[in-house]
Formats: C-alpha cells, sequence, structure tokens
C-alpha cells in the first residue's frame, strides 16, 4: 500500500489523476494533495474522504512516497529538486525535466523499458507527443520511418484550467485576435528564433527520444475551440511500402490504440483511454506515404492516464 502524492491537485490534470487513481483501484493507502495555498474551502474527494489542500513541505515527505507533478514547469523546478532529496519517486507532468538525459520521458505501450530498476524521476511526455508516438511506434515496426509531418488541432484544455475558462469568456465577447472562440489560433507557446514554437519544439524532440530513432518530425501546432481532445493530421513516409490495410491491421492488434474506418472526432473520444487512429490511407502517386488522424483525451491518455499507467508499472515490477 502506497502513500501518494499529487502536486497540483487541484488542476486539471491533477484532479483527472485522482480520479483515475480512484477508477483503477490502485493500492492507495493515504493521498496527499498540495497546490499553492491551503485553506479551510480547499479539500479535493478520495474514494469518499475529504483530503485537506496543503502547500507541499518537502521536508515531511516520507522514503517511497509516490508524487504526481501536475503543475507549470516552472513551479515543477521548485519542488521536484528538494523533494527528490527525499528518495521519492517522481512521475511529472511538466516539461521541466523532460529531455534532461538522465530523465526517462515514457510512455508505457512505448517504451517501458526505460524506466530504470531504481526510478527517482520519470517526465510524462507532452500531452500531444504522447499520442503521435503511441501511432508511430506499431507502424515503425512495419517499415523504418524516413520522415513525419504533424499538423495539431489542440483543445484549449491542453492550456489548464485557464485555457477552458478563457474558452468559455471568449463566447461572450467580441471577436478579437488569439481568442478561442470561433478561431483558430496557429501558435502555441513562444515562438523562437527557428520561428518554430515551444509546442511544436516539443513534439520534435520528444518524439525522437521516446522512439529511440532519429528521423526528421515537421510539426504546426494550433489551438482550436474545442473543450477536450487533440487532433492530429500526420503524414508519415516509410523506407519500405506500407499498405494501409497492413498498417491498420498493426495499429488494431496494438496496445492502447483504437482503430476508426472513418476518423475519430474530439467530442467522441473525450472520457475514453484509447488513442484513436483513423482514416488511414496511402498517398496515391507513392505508396511509401501513409496519411491518418489520431485524436485522444489530451487531460486522460495526453497526461493523468499515461501517468498512474507508469505507477502500475513500478508496481508489476
Ligand atoms: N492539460 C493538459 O491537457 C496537459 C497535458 C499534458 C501535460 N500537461 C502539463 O501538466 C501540468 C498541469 O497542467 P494543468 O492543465 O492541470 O494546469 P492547471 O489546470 O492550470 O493546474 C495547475 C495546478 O498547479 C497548481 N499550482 C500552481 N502553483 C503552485 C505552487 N506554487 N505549488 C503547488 N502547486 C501549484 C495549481 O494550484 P492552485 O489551484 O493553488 O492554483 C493547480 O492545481 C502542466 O505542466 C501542463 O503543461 C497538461
Amino acid at each position: 500500500m502506497l502513500t501518494v502524492g499529487v502536486v497540483g491537485a487541484t488542476g486539471l490534470v491533477g484532479s483527472k489523476m485522482i480520479e483515475i487513481l480512484q477508477e483503477r483501484s490502485l493500492p492507495v493507502k493515504r493521498l496527499l494533495a498540495f497546490a499553492s495555498r491551503g485553506g479551510p474551502d480547499r479539500t479535493v474527494s478520495f474514494h469518499g474522504e475529504s483530503i485537506p489542500v496543503q502547500i507541499i513541505n518537502p521536508g515531511a515527505l516520507e522514503k517511497g512516497t509516490v508524487l504526481f507533478g501536475a503543475t507549470s514547469s516552472g513551479v515543477a523546478l521548485q519542488w521536484v529538486p528538494p523533494c527528490l532529496l527525499r528518495k521519492v519517486v517522481i512521475i511529472d507532468n511538466s516539461s521541466a525535466f523532460r529531455m534532461s538525459p538522465e530523465v526517462p520521458l515514457v510512455v508505457p505501450e512505448v517504451n517501458p523499458h526505460a524506466i530504470p530498476d531504481e526510478p527517482g524521476l520519470i517526465a510524462n511526455p507532452n500531452c500531444s507527443t504522447i499520442q503521435l508516438v503511441t501511432a508511430l511506434a506499431p507502424l515503425a515496426r512495419l517499415s523504418p520511418i524516413e520522415w513525419v509531418s504533424v499538423s495539431t488541432y489542440q483543445s484549449v484544455s491542453g492550456a489548464g484550467a485557464r485555457g477552458v475558462a478563457a474558452l468559455e469568456a471568449d463566447e461572450e465577447r467580441a471577436p478579437a485576435v488569439n481568442r478561442f472562440h470561433r478561431n483558430v489560433v496557429c501558435e502555441i507557446g513562444e515562438t523562437g528564433e527557428s520561428g518554430y514554437t515551444t509546442e511544436e519544439t516539443k513534439l520534435v524532440r520528444e518524439t525522437v527520444k521516446i522512439m529511440e530513432m532519429d528521423f526528421p518530425v515537421f510539426p504546426a501546432a494550433a489551438r482550436v475551440p474545442v473543450g477536450v481532445g487533440h487532433t492530429e493530421s500526420v503524414t508519415v513516409r516509410f523506407r519500405d511500402i506500407v499498405s494501409s490495410g497492413d498498417a491498420g491491421r498493426a495499429l488494431l492488434g496494438s496496445k492502447g490504440i483504437g482503430v476508426s474506418a472513418t476518423g475519430v472526432q474530439p467530442v467522441a473520444v473525450e472520457g475514453t483511454d484509447p488513442v484513436w487512429v483513423g482514416r488511414l490511407r496511402n498517398h496515391p502517386s507513392d505508396a511509401r506515404v501513409l496519411q491518418f488522424w489520431v485524436t485522444a483525451d489530451n487531460v486522460r491518455k495526453g497526461a493523468a492516464l499515461n501517468a498512474v499507467q507508469i505507477l502500475e508499472l513500478l508496481l508489476k515490477r
């Protein structure tokens, strides 16, 4: 039986983690809930019990505690290092440590072997990366991948509770640049010198780290006025011919993937666990090129569920 703490327990991802820990009946003896402040009005519910929200005190953590991180990367940089000194296990959702060479970046269906025997910090990938690599991994077993082009249509919940509130507020306001309602915002995160945004760079770097393969990824990330569910249009060029039929069969037999002939829309995937792949088709002039759509619930498989699955892997060992 474990002591589990959720840092960011009041946010979108943290509260979904608490929900999934209950759904999947993990052996949690004690749940600790942390956020930016406590107070009499701040509790979370776990198996019918009201748990007070507190400010994290690394010195009070017991060895062996499992901490799920669901805070921004700036906040994670403050609490993760002192907590690691207490010999706890941390599964962090922020981007703060994902690209550190010594930190495993894990999607259980793709690279469970990346978790060392005595893990300290494990990073959960970006939501768009998780659904992309889950779909790419079975296809990469059919033929080596030469390149991947991906355009994302990301829901506002990917920007946390503030993103959801902003879409609701925008519905009341006059049209404006960068608002979510009735718009497509073709820039997520900050734009760097290369012209690519931080969100696009995460997709490129995290994909090759998780897949342990070196191929170029051409990304374009946009925010669309959808509540939950990220959608991606993916084009893959393989070294050899990969027919859409073979690709569909490989995906159908893979863990964590659902296949639909018609494509799957975000309204249909909210609240579901799989990564959904649809509309597989080969390019008429090059059968080594395969195109398809990928959709997943970004708060579940794109964040909270993936993190809980990592804990399940640790418990199986
Ligand atoms: N949303 C997604 O689809 C998604 C997917 C993948 C990864 N992620 C990543 O997961 C992380 C959390 O995202 P989210 O969407 O859940 O954000 P969110 O809804 O904005 O929640 C942020 C959480 O962080 C807490 N927090 C803020 N300052 C803190 C502090 N100083 N100490 C402790 N906790 C603090 C907040 O608590 P208060 O209530 O006290 O402010 C809140 O619980 C981010 O790094 C995000 O990039 C999100």
